[in-house]
């Protein structure tokens, strides 16, 4: 069923999806394309609202550089809403920017991602198009979910309709999407490699030549698209495990990760970027498509694919406890009733985005050790620092009482100063600016007097602090 077109003029645009993805990604479409019309829609009205707000500081994704393109396109050529229906019907391409979380239950459990709300978006499209449609698929997904789309389109089209899905995955990373949108390494666009398939591609292709060079947009066929997408996160985060793994050997034998990083990154075929030791990578993505890859290897029976690509998550999560035990080591054995600061919720610096932060199991463990945990982060809300570890006490199927009992130990305070009163530790889990401009010498005598600091990004200069503190630690020095 291939749309019957040339090549579609495109006028007006669409994302379903206003989260972290759709809602910066179509902000710069708008500001770069100001013949086009971006309308923005989501389920959740409460975010539409909050995109909609009058007060910028109020949008709902913190991402540098943003609020001042939502400034000059918002109402121009940028819209938000909750009409779905209307805005698919007024558009020719469609992006989809739903989330595609780990599935919980069923089959794949823990492991597949769940398609549920991609799915629902496919029908609610099939059902609400009235002409011929491009769909694009923005958010990560799984090989040959394409053809998935396809289908559900196809199955819920009205009469004389016909799509074409093209994968066109996003590469931006949350703290500096902007910069990424505006200067890309690349911009992938997947299609089928029939005639209608490389014009809806073309047609996509035209948009992003408003501000991309054309050397650096590729095109291939859907499946190579959408496996890339997950190869690139699976290999960004194995470098991460790689130096991880090894700054566990520097702190047994004194070699100095930062400087072994460093003089790594110098061969230019390895490359200095995403070597930075850590407690831990984060965020929506690269767990959610390391899972993934291992999922699809296990299904084709790739067996010794899916455990290479398993052990990423494994040194990840060995990294996570290591920390702790270092914690509670280093408070001779125990922190029951010892209070324990954690500065940084996000998942990573400048962004207001917190899922699979290091901080919430770090956390989470801590409670379980019988600590009273202090937490401060410039820009995660309160009640989303709660429902971050309520929503693992849930999957774990903690009782009530112990959610009391935790909640009880638990502060969140908005005056980092709060964090250093009478605490036997402080752990840095976000790298935010801010940390290191600290006036670190008048907070630490406000600590209990073992004054432990832990580092877990290694953001801190370890001459100045160990002249500081009795005792600073860092990750693999
Ligand atoms: C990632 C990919 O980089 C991006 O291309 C893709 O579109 C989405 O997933 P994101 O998760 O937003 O982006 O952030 P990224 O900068 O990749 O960081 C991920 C995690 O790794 C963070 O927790 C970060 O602190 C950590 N990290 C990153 C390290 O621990 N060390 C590094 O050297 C780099
Ligand atoms: P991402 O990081 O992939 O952008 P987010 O969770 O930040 O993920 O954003 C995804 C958005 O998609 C959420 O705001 C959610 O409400 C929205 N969404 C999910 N399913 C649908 C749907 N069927 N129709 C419209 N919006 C949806």
């Amino acid at each position: 069923m291939a749309i019957k077109q040339t090549k579609m003029k495109i006028t007006s645009i669409c994302c379903i999806g206003a989260g972290y993805v759709g809602g910066p990604t179509m902000a710069v479409i708008a500001l770069k394309c100001p013949h086009i019309k971006v309308n923005v829609v989501d389920i959740n009205e409460l975010k539409i609202n909050l995109w909609n707000n009058n007060n910028l500081n109020k949008i709902p994704v913190y991402e540098p550089g943003l609020k001042k393109i939502i400034k000059k396109t918002r109402n121009k050529n940028l819209f938000f809403s909750t009409d779905i229906k209307k805005a698919v019907n007024q558009s020719q391409m469609i992006f989809v920017a739903v989330n595609t979380p780990t599935k919980t239950y069923g089959e794949g459990k823990g492991m597949a991602a769940d398609l549920t709300f991609v799915e629902k978006c496919a029908k609610t499209i099939g059902e609400y198009s009235y002409s011929d449609k491009i769909v694009v698929e923005k958010s990560t997904l799984p090989v040959r979910t394409a053809e998935k789309i396809k289908e559900i389109l196809e199955l819920n089209a009205n009469p004389g309709v016909s799509f074409e899905v093209l994968s066109n995955p996003e590469f931006l990373a949350e703290g500096t999407a902007i910069k990424d949108l505006f200067k890309s390494d690349r911009v992938l666009v997947g299609s089928d490699q029939t005639e209608s398939g490389l014009l809806a591609a073309q047609s996509l292709v035209k948009i992003y030549e408003n501000w991309i060079p054309k050397n650096k947009i590729l095109t291939t066929n859907v499946w190579s698209s959408e496996l890339t997408k997950l190869a690139s996160n699976a290999m960004l985060a194995q470098r991460i495990s790689s130096i991880n793994s090894l700054s566990a050997i520097c702190e047994k034998t004194g070699a100095d990760i930062e400087e072994v990083s460093n003089a790594i990154g110098y061969d230019k075929r390895i490359g200095k970027d995403f070597l930075k030791s850590s407690v831990g990578f984060g965020g929506s993505c690269f767990q959610k498509d390391i899972l993934n890859l291992v999922y699809l290897s296990r299904h084709y029976g790739l067996t010794e694919v899916a455990d290479f690509w398993h052990q990423v998550i494994k040194i990840n999560d060995y990294q996570k406890n290591r920390f702790t035990r270092c914690i509670i080591n280093e408070l001779n054995g125990t922190i029951k009733s010892k209070k324990i600061s954690v500065l940084g919720w996000a998942f990573k610096k400048d962004t207001n985005d917190s899922r699979e932060s290091a901080s919430i199991y770090v956390t989470d463990n801590l409670l379980n050790e019988g600590a009273e945990v202090y937490i401060y982060d410039p820009k995660v809300s309160k009640e989303r620092i709660i429902d971050d570890l309520k929503n693992i006490w849930e999957a774990k199927k903690i009782s009530e009482v112990d959610i009391k009992s935790k909640l009880i130990r638990l502060k969140i305070v908005d005056n980092y100063e709060d964090c250093f009163k009478k605490a036997s530790c402080i752990s840095i889990l976000t790298e935010w600016d801010e940390f290191k401009k600290y006036e670190w010498k008048s907070l630490i005598p406000k600590m209990e007097n073992q004054h432990i600091i832990i580092d877990g990004r290694n953001i801190l200069s370890k001459n100045k602090m160990d002249k500081l503190t009795k005792k600073y630690i860092s990750i693999g020095r």
